[in-house]
């Protein structure tokens, strides 16, 4: 492995909810001493902000880091708000400058998301593509909502995992896809073990090659 880096170095890890984006990045970012940026609490900052009336795209416009560290962007109807303003390409737009400044940050970044690899970052020096079957992502998903307490159905999740997809897949601006020279990662087999070994592998060869 090269040694500590100061120059920019970006790892985009897209891929649909709940399909270890969020784990992966997160344990490349400590392996890597990178920083690390969950986009998806952008939109879902934006979509709590619309169900209290404000305006979408006067929420992006105005969105500063502090407003990350709110602590109800994880609930479900916070996540399909944002799937919701997520589909409005002024939103998308607004968000775009934060997320490219935080990805050349000196040292590196990890950024995870939907459009990283296709929109946000083309020329990132590593992209993943993380994915699961809907069912092995909407089990996994009621497992985390009921270890938070909340009262969720596995079907609710399932039918909220459907919708999202299908929501975040077929919307004109910045649809779901990998990007051409992405490496997929399929974790439905995989735990979370083997899954984070293998994207450090796929980080680890980039940067040596
Ligand atoms: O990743 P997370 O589930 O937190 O994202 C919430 C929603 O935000 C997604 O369903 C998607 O619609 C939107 N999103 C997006 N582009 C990103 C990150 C998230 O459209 N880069």
């Amino acid at each position: 492995m090269a040694g500590a880096m100061n120059e920019p170095f970006t790892i985009a890890v897209d891929g649909p909810a709940a399909a270890g984006k969020g784990t992966i990045s997160r344990a490349l970012a400590a392996r890597f001493d990178m920083g690390h940026l969950d986009t998806g609490l952008l939109y879902r900052v934006v979509g709590a902000l619309t169900l209290t009336g404000v305006d979408p795209v006067e929420a992006a416009r105005g969105l500063t880091a502090k407003d990350l560290d709110r602590d109800d962007l994880r609930a479900p109807n916070v996540a399909q708000a944002a799937s919701k303003v997520a589909v409005i390409a002024q939103v998308r737009a607004a968000l775009v400058d934060f997320q490219r400044a935080f990805a050349r940050r000196s040292g590196g970044a990890v950024l995870d998301g939907r459009d990283i690899g296709t929109v946000i970052c083309p020329q990132a020096e590593v992209k993943l593509y993380v994915t699961a079957s809907a069912e092995v992502r909407a089990q996994r998903r009621f497992l985390e909502l009921r270890g938070k307490g909340l009262n969720v159905s596995r079907a609710q999740v399932l039918k909220d995992v459907r919708e999202r997809d299908d929501r975040d897949m077929n919307r004109a601006a910045a649809p779901l896809r990998p990007a051409e020279d992405a490496v997929l990662l399929d974790t439905s087999q995989l735990n979370i073990d083997m899954a984070v070994a293998h994207a450090i592998a796929v980080v680890e060869n980039k940067r040596q090659g």
